[in-house]
């Protein structure tokens, strides 16, 4: 198993490009599904997931093919409709075939996904979705087995009681070839929905609204190719931000999404830390020491404060002058990682919902298990601005998501080495 060595302290200074978004191309790859032509995705992040992904495509009968940042995927022949559970466990992002599966042939069998475990994961607005949709939904020793009897998911009116990103984007790809129009109300904002609606009208499909509550679709018969550049990681680009702003030091940020990256921008700007940007470009400087935030820190769906950087910036905020307060509002356990940085000399109380971060003088370098995707990338950030060595292991669970964290972090001249 291989493990991240880390030796900290030392300010990071230096320039990266930004990774292509992890949530933005599973649910595209998914999309792809819907066209029998060829689609070719450039700035796709090289990520386990994205290959979990490229498995289930080829299971299907799909070919997908990869040249670093670029993905050519071929969906003319779909040959199965069945995904084996142990395809369906290797991530969260496995359900979106769903949606896209019933758009593309009418009928799929799935499991529940995996996914980082941040509590439970429920998928009940999906299927509660593909239902009002048309779709017979059948639950049988674990297996989802869904089909729509007319050959066809049928438009429908659908009220979401949280806007789920995962949801939003199961209907999108169920609606865009359905028979009808569907309205979704309360759907999630999330930059990640917009892009893949840029996608899918890029293959022909009629959607208004994405980036707001309310968003409509026409179903069409057929969508076609496309070649479609997916957009910067907002969450990665938070992660690294986060490193630097702990490490201390200065950064230049570049393929970033500075306007979706705005609600942990405007919270990373209370630390002291000085950020401006230009164009697609991001600079950040760190002095000595941050400051803590005054304001709760609380996650929302976006534009609030994004869950997923909730982790890397406490791990920031360990370090800080006073005390910071976070409220975690989406996912029922999601400070799994504070226990590595309490072992690191981190002074974090957890309670509920809500973790008080109380601002120590120095952390120290210590040996740690990743406990999750963003948690471990939070150890990481940590682990860059303690003194002396850390060693992460279980780091696959940070592969899912980051594209060779180490040479990145290596890029800002961070000691840390993969072994
Ligand atoms: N929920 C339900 N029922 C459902 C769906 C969701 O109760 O049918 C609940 C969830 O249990 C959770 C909340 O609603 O408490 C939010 O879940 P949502 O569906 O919005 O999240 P998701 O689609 O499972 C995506 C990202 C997550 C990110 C969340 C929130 C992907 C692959 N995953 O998850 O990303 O935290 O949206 O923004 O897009 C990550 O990248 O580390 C990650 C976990």
């Amino acid at each position: 198993m291989q493990k991240l060595i880390i030796n900290g302290g030392k300010r990071l200074h230096g320039e990266l490009s930004l990774q292509g978004s992890k949530n933005s191309a599973l649910p595209v790859m998914a999309a792809a599904l819907l066209c029998e032509d060829t689609v070719e995705l450039t700035n796709c992040p090289v990520l386990t997931d994205v290959y979990s992904a490229s498995r289930i495509l080829n299971h299907l009968g799909c070919q997908c093919s990869f040249s670093g940042s670029r993905a050519v995927i071929s969906a003319g022949s779909v040959t199965k409709t069945e995904i084996p559970e142990e395809l369906m466990r290797e991530m969260r992002s496995s359900i979106m075939f769903m949606g896209a599966m019933l758009g593309r042939t009418g009928e799929c069998t799935v499991s529940i996904p995996g996914g980082c475990e941040l509590g439970p994961r429920p998928i009940d607005m999906h299927l509660a979705a593909m239902r009002k949709m048309g779709i017979d939904i059948r639950e049988s020793m674990g297996r989802i087995i869904c089909h729509a009897p007319s050959g066809r998911a049928k438009g429908a009116r659908i009220s979401l009681a949280f806007p789920s990103v995962g949801a939003t984007e199961n209907i999108l790809l169920c609606a865009v070839t359905a028979e009808g129009d569907t309205v979704i109300n309360n759907a999630a904002r999330e930059p990640e929905i917009c892009d893949l609606c840029g996608f899918l009208r890029s293959c022909g499909a009629e959607i208004k609204g994405d980036g707001e509550s309310r968003i409509v679709i026409k179903g069409k018969n057929k969508l076609h190719g496309c070649t479609y550049r997916i957009m910067p990681d907002r969450i990665a680009g938070a992660t690294y931000l986060s490193m630097t702003a702990a490490a201390g030091g200065e950064m230049i940020l570049t393929n970033a999404c500075v306007q979706e990256m705005e609600p942990f921008i405007s919270v990373l700007e209370q630390t002291g830390c000085s950020i401006s940007a230009k164009g697609d470009t991001i600079y950040l400087r760190s002095g000595a020491r941050l400051r803590s935030v005054k304001e709760r820190i609380r996650t929302m769906p976006h534009p609030g404060f994004p869950t997923d950087a909730q982790a890397v910036l406490m791990a920031a905020l360990t370090k800080a002058d006073g005390t910071s307060i976070f409220e975690e509002n989406i996912f029922d356990c999601r400070y799994r990682h504070s226990e590595a940085l309490i072992k690191m000399g981190a002074d974090i109380q957890v309670l509920g919902k809500v973790a008080v971060v109380k601002g120590v003088p120095s952390l120290h370098g210590a040996a740690c298990e990743a406990t999750d995707l963003r948690g471990g990338a939070a150890m990481v950030c940590a682990a860059l601005a303690a003194e002396g060595r850390s060693v992460i292991t279980k780091i696959s669970h940070i592969d899912r998501g980051y594209e060779k964290i180490e040479e990145a972090v290596r890029t800002l001249g961070g000691d840390i080495v993969r072994v």
